[in-house]
C-alpha cells in the first residue's frame, strides 16, 4: 500500500492539467466514491493497528496532497473564466454612448444669457413663490391695480400673502433692496400663470429679466442694448421696432417687434396677418421703483426689459405648439 500511494503522490506532482475536462478527469479519479482515495481508505480499515499506525501518516498526507490540489485546479479554472470574459476585442467597433442634451429652453436661455454677458451683465435669481410686495406693490401695482388683472396669479392658499410668482421682474426688487449702483443684471427662472393651457399659452413659462441702474441712463441707451441683443440672437438684418405700451413699473414703457416676413400661411397666423411679432416689454425704470427700494431716482436712473423665452425658442427653431416643451417627448427633444 505504501508503495502505491507514493505512486500516486509522484503522479500528482507531475500533473499538467489545464483543461476544465481533464480538472473533471481528475476528480473522478481520485476523489469520486469509487475513486482511488476511497479505494486506500477501505484498504486501510483492513490493515493490522501497526501497519495502520505506520501508513496511516502517509494516506493523510495523500488525501491533503488530493484535496489541495483538486482546490487548486478548481481556482485556476475560475481565474481562467473570468479572464475569458474580461477580455477585451480591441477590433470590434465601438458601442455608441446614449448622451443626452440640454433641453432647448435650456440652450435658448443660455444663448440669451451669453450675449448679455458679452456688454457686462450678470446673472441674479429669485424665489419662485414670492410675497405680494416684491411680485406687485413695490413694481407699482399697489392691491385692487387693474395691471394686477394682466398677470392672472395662482396665490398660496395658506397665505394669501404668498404667491407662484408671475413675472421675472420680481427679481428686479430683491436684486435693488441688496445692491447699491451701478447695476446690470439678467434673471432667467419660471414664471406661473392662471391660464388655460393651449398651443400658445401655459400655466407655466420662462422668462429673462433684464435690470440695468446708473447715472444719466436714457431711452437711447435702451434701444442700443435691445437692438444689440436682438441682431446677436436673430443676425444683422433683423428688423425691429419699438412700440409705446404701458407697464406700471416703467415709463415711458415700450413694446419691441421684429419683422417675421409675411410669406406663408403660418407667418400669417404667427403675426396675426401683420408681419411683425412682439419679442419683449421694456422701459424706462419708474422712479417710484426706485424710491421703493430706496435708490435716490435723482441721481439714478435706468431701464428694464423682460422677454419670454418659449417665445424665442419657438422663433428661431420654428416651433409652433408651446406645449412641446413640457411634455418632454424624446423625439421632440433630440432634435436639439
Ligand atoms: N414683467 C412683464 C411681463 O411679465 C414684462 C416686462 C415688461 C418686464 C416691461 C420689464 C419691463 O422689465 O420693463 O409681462
Amino acid at each position: 500500500m505504501q508503495e502505491k500511494i507514493n505512486k500516486y503522490i509522484k503522479d500528482i506532482d507531475s500533473l499538467d492539467i489545464s483543461s476544465i475536462e481533464d480538472t473533471k478527469i481528475f476528480h473522478t479519479k481520485y476523489l469520486s466514491k469509487k475513486g482511488l482515495l476511497n479505494q486506500l481508505f477501505n484498504e486501510f480499515k483492513n490493515l493490522s493497528v501497526d501497519q495502520k499506525r505506520e501508513q496511516g501518516p502517509l494516506l493523510n498526507k495523500l488525501k491533503k496532497i488530493i484535496i489541495d490540489k483538486s482546490q487548486e485546479l478548481t481556482n485556476n479554472h475560475n481565474d481562467n473564466s473570468r479572464q475569458k470574459s474580461n477580455k477585451i476585442d480591441v477590433t470590434l467597433p465601438s458601442s455608441s454612448e446614449q448622451l443626452g442634451a440640454l433641453h432647448p429652453l435650456s440652450q435658448v436661455t443660455r444663448k440669451i444669457i451669453s450675449i448679455f454677458e458679452r456688454v457686462g451683465f450678470i446673472t441674479s435669481d429669485g424665489p419662485e413663490i414670492e410675497d405680494d410686495w416684491h411680485n406687485f406693490s413695490a413694481l407699482n401695482m399697489p392691491k385692487n391695480h387693474p395691471a394686477r388683472d394682466m398677470q392672472d396669479t395662482f396665490f398660496i392658499s395658506i397665505d394669501p400673502d404668498m404667491l407662484l410668482r408671475t413675472h421675472t421682474s420680481s427679481v428686479q426688487i430683491r436684486y435693488m433692496n441688496q445692491t447699491k449702483p451701478p447695476v446690470r443684471i439678467i434673471s432667467p427662472g419660471r414664471v406661473y400663470r392662471k391660464e388655460d393651457i393651449s398651443a400658445r399659452a401655459n400655466c407655466f413659462f420662462h422668462q429673462i429679466e433684464g435690470l440695468y441702474i446708473d447715472k444719466d441712463v436714457n431711452f437711447a441707451d435702451l434701444k442700443k442694448m435691445i437692438t444689440y441683443f436682438l441682431k446677436s440672437l436673430f443676425g444683422d438684418n433683423v428688423k425691429t421696432r419699438f412700440r409705446p405700451s404701458f407697464f406700471p413699473f416703467t415709463e415711458p414703457s415700450a413694446e419691441v417687434d421684429i419683422y417675421w416676413g409675411l410669406n406663408s400661411e403660418s407667418d400669417y397666423r404667427i403675426t396675426k396677418g401683420t408681419g411683425w411679432l412682439e419679442i419683449m416689454g421694456c422701459g424706462m425704470i419708474d422712479p417710484n421703483v426706485l424710491e421703493n427700494v430706496n435708490i435716490n431716482s435723482k441721481i439714478y436712473s435706468g431701464f428694464a426689459f423682460g422677454l419670454g423665452i418659449e417665445r424665442i425658442a419657438m422663433l428661431l427653431y420654428q416651433i409652433d405648439d408651446l406645449r412641446l416643451f413640457f411634455e418632454n417627448d424624446i423625439r421632440f427633444l433630440k432634435q436639439f
